[in-house]
């Protein structure tokens, strides 16, 4: 496997018996946006905590940036460049948009944290309008976005984010998704685990999909797009593609 971020032959699960993830390889290229698919308990938030450093492995190697992180305390994986957007308790409620900025800004050096907040704040204008707001009365979309920029703060070389459109609204879900692909063209490389196969394969270059702690399918998203059988299973019938890129 290459890449930026790269899984050897994971084995991880949460009781040393009990394999979820069961020998998994992938490889993110830099730059490259991967979509994480599969259904409902196939061990998609198992596997990226799994990355993260929040859930024992069993087996297996990961990298980053050519660096074994393998068995890297999860506190450290974010000094070494990984973001990671939990899918829940990703946001402190009862503290402020920016003591939740300044807060994820502890890790960095003190000369550059102010820097950081600021830029966060340029690229997420909606939190930039409302800093003393405490993040708990929020909507469920700036709190998604408060999540994403807590993790973008440290300036991670990967972006990794458990299904950030979990509870939006459709509205909610697209402007989300428009914000992670303009990250990405600013050159994060980005893991996103999502439920809504179709909408998933929209914003990802390659879709990974995850059926019972095994890759089922890893390929170009337009490919899984058009093809018929991840069509009929994933996506409720054979779909012509009509998307041009
Ligand atoms: N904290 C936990 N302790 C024990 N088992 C868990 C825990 N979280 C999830 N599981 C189990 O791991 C499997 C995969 O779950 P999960 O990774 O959450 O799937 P997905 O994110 O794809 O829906 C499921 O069988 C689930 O019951
Ligand atoms: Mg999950």
């Amino acid at each position: 496997m290459t890449g930026i971020l790269t899984l050897q032959g994971v084995v991880s699960g949460y009781q040393a018996d009990l394999p979820i993830i069961r020998d998994v390889s992938l490889g993110v290229a830099k730059g490259e946006f991967v979509v994480l698919l599969g259904p409902n308990g196939a061990g998609k938030s198992t596997l990226v905590k799994t990355v993260a450093g929040l859930v024992p492995m069993h087996a297996g190697r990961v990298t980053l940036a050519g660096r074994d992180i393998t068995n890297v305390p999860a506190h450290q994986k974010l000094r070494d460049g990984l973001g990671f957007v939990p899918q829940t308790e990703n946001i402190f409620a009862t503290m402020t948009i920016r003591e939740n900025l300044q807060l994820a800004a502890q890790i960095l050096p003190k000369a550059r944290r102010a820097d950081r907040i600021e830029a966060m704040f340029q690229m997420f204008p909606d939190l930039a309008a409302r800093p003393s707001t405490r993040a708990g009365g929020l909507s469920g979309g700036q709190r998604q976005m408060l999540a994403v920029a807590r993790a973008l703060v440290i300036e991670p070389e990967v972006l990794i984010l458990d299904e950030p459109s979990a509870g939006l609204s459709p509205k909610m879900v697209s402007e989300v998704f428009e914000q992670l692909g303009r990250i990405n063209q600013t050159g994060v490389t980005m893991l996103l685990v999502e439920q809504n196969v179709r909408a998933g394969l929209e914003i990802a270059s390659r879709g990974v999909i995850l059926v019972e702690g095994r890759v089922a399918h890893d390929a170009p998203a337009a490919d899984l797009q058009g093809d018929p059988i991840v069509s009929r299973l994933y996506l409720g019938g054979h779909q012509p593609r009509t998307k041009v890129s």
